[in-house]
């Protein structure tokens, strides 16, 4: 039985690095494994302070963009997080089973925790648990993200096991997949930063919904190596970058890519991804529109995902609570 499980931060913007390091990998996922299971993880947003309007809206259209970016519902369970329950209930318990050494030694711990205006709150520290209850509640077998989260997967994993020494088989041991070339997308204004919603500048990202204008004007401005050559280099980060990405979004080789742009300059290379990213983005986009323009309908879609995989996650909270003897009536 092959499970998937993975989420998205509803944080108002879904960017390429997200799309390329995750979604794209599930949508090529969910045809080739027996179940697959995509969370809009809004508990996990809150852990730095949101407006709440737009975190609403943003859950919504994180949810949309899934689903325009090709994440079919009857083939995958698409829920938001906050609506099952059993998430904080195990995230709770897995509190209990994880050291604050394990926690405070999380590298996006260690990113986010002194630069949050409002402080650096428990639930930053304690994000990774809820992860991992997000993860081993549905006994998935396979978490499919880009880099920066394999970290979170390693300790779920170690959480698992050491649950399973100390009651007996109850939890499965997730594995994770990395897919993209270059494993993460960095910044377009800085190619020793992954690309990030949280970025000072928007010209790091490429957010799915910039509009075609914003989206050449970014490509143009983003930051290119000292060499002339448009090659794939460890020498040449940002360079590389570009080309992982245009290779990512048309499908294409690097070497592929690098012939056909043998000789020519910068300029003319940039104006050529800037127009495969639009032309990529333009279904999307227009999908995503007419989904947000019926709210009820990707309601519907979302209530529907979280009854379907209720039983799971009960079965799971049930079995962990009976193990460390809590009453279940
Ligand atoms: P989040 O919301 O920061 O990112 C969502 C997904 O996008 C990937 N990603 C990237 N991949 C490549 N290059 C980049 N520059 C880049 N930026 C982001 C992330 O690796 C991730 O796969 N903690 C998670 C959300 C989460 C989750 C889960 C994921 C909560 N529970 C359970 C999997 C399973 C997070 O903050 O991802």
């Amino acid at each position: 039985m092959r499970r998937i499980f993975s989420g998205i931060q509803p944080t108002g913007i879904i960017h390429l690095g997200n799309y390329l390091g995750a979604i794209k990998q599930w949508v090529e996922m969910q045809d080739k494994v027996d179940e697959s299971i995509f969370c809009v993880v809004d508990l996990h947003a809150i852990t730095v302070r949101q407006d709440p309007e737009k975190l609403r809206q943003a859950t919504l259209s994180t949810a949309a963009w899934y689903l325009a970016c090709g994440v079919d519902p009857e083939k995958s369970a698409i829920f938001i997080q906050s609506t099952r329950p059993e998430h904080t209930e195990l995230g709770w318990i897995l509190n209990c089973y994880t050291q604050i050494g394990e926690l405070e030694r999380m590298t996006q711990f260690k990113d986010k925790s002194n630069h949050e205006k409002t402080g650096t709150g428990a639930g930053l520290l304690t994000y990774p648990t809820l992860m991992a209850a997000d993860i081993l509640l549905y006994q998935a077998t396979n978490v499919p993200v880009g880099e920066d989260q394999v970290q979170h997967v390693e300790l779920t994993r170690d959480i698992a096991k050491r649950f399973n020494n100390l009651y007996g088989q109850t939890l499965v041991v997730p594995e994770y997949s990395t897919k993209i070339a270059g494993k993460r997308i960095m910044g377009l204004d800085d190619a020793t930063k992954k690309m990030s919603k949280s970025a000072p500048s928007e010209y790091n990202y490429i957010a799915l919904s910039d509009s075609p204008e914003k989206i050449m004007q970014k490509v143009k401005k983003a930051v290119t190596d000292s060499g002339t050559q448009i090659q794939h280099d460890t020498d040449q980060p940002a360079i590389s970058n570009l080309l992982n990405i245009f290779s990512e979004i048309t499908n294409q080789e690097v070497t592929e890519i690098e012939d056909q742009f043998l000789g020519k300059g910068y300029g003319e290379f940039k104006i050529a991804l800037g127009q495969a990213i639009i032309d990529f983005l333009a279904p999307i986009q227009a999908k995503h529109n007419e989904l947000m323009a019926n709210p009820q309908h990707l309601e519907a879609i979302l209530r529907a995902g979280s009854e379907k995989i209720a039983p799971l996650a009960q079965k799971t909270l049930s079995d962990v609570k009976q193990k460390i003897g809590l009453i279940n009536l």
